[in-house]
This record gives C-alpha cells, structure tokens and sequence, in this order.
C-alpha cells in the first residue's frame, strides 16, 4: 500500500474506498492525520483526540450554508428557486452556531423528548414485523425494509398522515442532491430545490392545519415549544419538520443496512447484545465525515488549517483509531461500549440518537431472528457514492 504523504493524492471517492473506505482511511490516520486534499480542495481529519477536539471547538464553524448563499445565490442571475430551498438549510440547527443553534436546539429539545421517542418503541416492533411479512424469498432490505421503516416511524412521530407519506422519498431522495452534493452541480441543485419547494408546500400546509387543529404528535409539540418566552416561527417550523423527516430516516436507513450487512458477515455476533448497536455504530456507522468551515486560522497536527477553509471530520476513522479501541477493525458486540463518534459529540451531538438506537436495536434483530436461513445474493454490494456517509444503495438477500 502506498503510504500517504502531505500532498500525495488520497480519494475517498474512488470505488475501492466508496466499497470499503477503511484501509485509506487507517493509513491517512498514520500517515497524514490532517490531510489537505487537493481534489476536494478541503482538510481530512482521521485521529481520534483531533475529531473529538475538532468537534468541540467553536473556531470549526457548522454555518456553511449562509457563506455559500452570500457568494452564490445573492446575485441577480441566481436562480430563486435554488435561494428559497438554500434559506430553508439555512434555518437547520445543525448548519448553525451560537447563538442561534443554542436557541433552536433548546426549542426542538423542548418537544423531541426521550418520553416521545420510548412511546414509539411497540409501534417501531409492529411496522418493523409488517414490512418483514410481506417480503418475499428475494429481496432488497434497503428499498423493501430499512428504508420504509425508518421512514414511517419519523413521519408518524411528527403526525404526517399515512397516505401522504409514499410522496416523501422521492422529495427526500431529491434534496439529498443539495445536502449531500458537492456545492457545485446546478442541475443537482435545481431538482433538488424543486422537491424542497415541494415539500415545504406540503409541511407549511400540514403545520397550518396543526396550528387549527392541534394534535398528540412532534409537530404539534414544535408549534407549542416555549423557551422564557421565545417560540419557533412558522418557517422555523417547517424548516425542522424537513430536517427531522430528513435526518431521521437516511442516516438510520444507513445504520440497518449497514448492521445487518455486518451481522451477516459475522455470525458469531449476536445481534441483540447490550452492546451491538453501539459496536455496529462505531465499526461500520453512517457518519463516514462530518463537515466544518474554519471560522479562523488553527494549527492542527503541524499544519494550519486556514480561515474559511473546509473541514472532513472523519468519525469513520476517529472509530477505529488504535489508539482508543484495542483491535479497532474488529467486530466485537461484548467490546465496552461508549466513545464512538458515530453521532458526533459537542453541541451538535445527535439529538435523534435515542430514536436511532431504538430503531436499529429493535430492526436487525428482527430482521435477522424471522429469517435464520438470510443470505446475500450480490457481492460485491454497492455503496453510496458520498463523502458525508456511509450506506448502501441496495442489501439483496435470499429470505428462505
Ligand atoms: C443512525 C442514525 C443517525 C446518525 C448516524 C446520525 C448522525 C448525526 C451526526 C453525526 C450529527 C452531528 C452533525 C454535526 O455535528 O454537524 C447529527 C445531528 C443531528 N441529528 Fe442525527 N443521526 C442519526 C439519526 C437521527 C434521527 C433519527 C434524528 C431525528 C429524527 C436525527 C436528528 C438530528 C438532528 C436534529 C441533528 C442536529 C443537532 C444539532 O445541530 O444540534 N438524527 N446526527
């Protein structure tokens, strides 16, 4: 292998390391722990201590939508289209920083309880053990199971009503082009922000007909979120309905797929141990980097990481960092748990965590208890092709 020095060029988009990302990424963590990357034009962060610090300081900024907005989109030739979806990301938390994350964080807080999340724990096993029965001697446990789980459970909590929710994946699917996609790609940008047109359309009518008609579900606990006074606006609402109906089904999608796949390859290890989901979190998780702009100059390892540039941090790499995890690249659910990065950590850290945790832990065993016989029928499988996360596109099995 060929060892990575500063300027040598690594590419976590190159198909070997988009269908396993792990040899580049111990070598990078060796080698070049924080790694300019010219092709992306942005730092990679792969050691454990530099991830959790990074994490945890105010000068790695999360607001790297607004600059983008002020040196793209403010202009006459700017499509309104593409600025109206970019002023909804705008309004997610996890794009901000202080002051105006604390005040959102605090508000969706107030509403997304764990007491919220546990009262949905026979309703996960039900949907979980419906979508089970219906598959057939083949099938896709991405298309067929992860992903219609995932996605049902997030739009019930929030109170989307069941027959509106097919229309959400092609939406979530399209918007995923602005979220996801390299900040480049206007195409990708406009059907991304006609499908977030769309369902800001469908959200803004939903949170009306809750403000009328107030209901036992988040959406309605959002519009009544109080903090000493201050309270979510219309927009604010709406722009949280979209990222919880987006963070919560895409990562958590990743998180089955990808701990099934695991579990398959590793039979050895039960799937409901205490500390399985955690362990699948940490050796194979969703979060492949987690992107920051420098809001100032910082050294880091001997390098300097300048203002406005941006920042991979890498929880994939920081979770198997040998100097943290004894054997990292081992898969072992009786491994003490705790410390993995796969959520993030600082202020930003997950706030979906509980209903992730509750989900995978309640799916995979599931999955894998109803079919003993579960076998893959293609391999090498195919990953998605992004820098953010880490999931498959499709997990085709035999059932019987
Ligand atoms: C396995 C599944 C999941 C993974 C791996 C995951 C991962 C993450 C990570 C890494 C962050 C931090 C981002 C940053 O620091 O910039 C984050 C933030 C967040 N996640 Fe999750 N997530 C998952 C599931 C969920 C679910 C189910 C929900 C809600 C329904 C959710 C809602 C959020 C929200 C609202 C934030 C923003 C928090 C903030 O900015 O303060 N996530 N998630």
């Amino acid at each position: 292998m060929t060892v990575l020095g500063p300027g040598t060029q690594a590419d976590l988009l190159s198909p070997e390391a988009v269908a396993d990302p792990y040899p580049l990424l111990a070598e990078l963590r060796e080698h070049d722990p924080v790694h300019w990357s010219e092709r992306y034009r942005s730092w990679f962060v792969t050691r454990y201590a530099d991830v959790d610090a990074a994490l945890r300081d105010p000068r790695f900024s999360s607001d790297r939508i607004s600059p983008y907005r002020r040196a793209r989109l403010d202009g006459p030739d700017a499509d309104p289209g593409v600025r109206a979806a970019f002023g909804v990301l705008e309004d997610w938390m996890v794009f901000k920083d202080p002051p105006d994350h604390t005040r959102l964080r605090k508000l969706l807080s107030r509403a997304f309880t764990p007491r919220a999340v546990e009262r949905m724990r026979p309703r996960i096993a039900e949907i979980a053990d419906g979508l089970l029965a219906d598959l057939g001697p083949e099938a896709d446990l991405i298309g067929e199971y992860a992903y219609p789980l995932t996605s049902s459970v997030v739009a019930e909590l929030l109170g989307v009503p069941r027959a509106d929710r097919s229309r959400f994946k092609d939406w979530s699917d399209r918007i995923t082009g602005l979220v996801f996609g390299g900040m480049g790609d206007p195409d990708r940008h406009a059907d991304g922000a006609d499908g977030m047109a769309e369902l800001t359309a469908y959200l803004g009518a939903l949170v009306q007909q809750h403000e009328r008609d107030p209901a036992d579900d988040l959406l309605t606990a959002l519009i009544r979120a109080r903090d000493a006074g201050d309270a979510l606006s219309h927009d604010e609402v709406v722009a949280t309905g979209v990222l919880l109906l987006f963070a919560g089904h895409e990562t958590t999608t990743n998180l089955i797929g990808n701990g099934i796949l695991a579990l398959l390859r590793h039979p050895a290890e039960a799937p409901d141990a205490p500390g399985t989901v955690e362990e699948l979190l940490r050796w194979d998780g969703p979060a492949k980097t987690i992107a920051r702009l420098m809001a100032t100059d910082v050294e880091l390892g001997g390098r300097t990481l300048g203002r406005g540039e941006r920042v991979f941090l890498c929880p994939a790499a920081a979770n198997r960092d040998p100097a943290v995890f004894p054997d990292p690249d081992r898969l072992d659910v009786s491994r003490r748990p705790g410390r993995q990065l796969g959520f993030g950590i600082g202020l930003h850290y997950c706030l979906g965590a509980p209903l992730a945790r509750l989900e995978a832990s309640i799916a995979i065993p599931a999955a894998l208890h109803r079919f003993p016989q579960l076998r893959l029928t293609e391999d090498p499988l195919s990953w998605h092709p992004v820098l953010l996360s880490r999931g498959l596109l499709r997990l085709p099995v035999v059932t019987t």
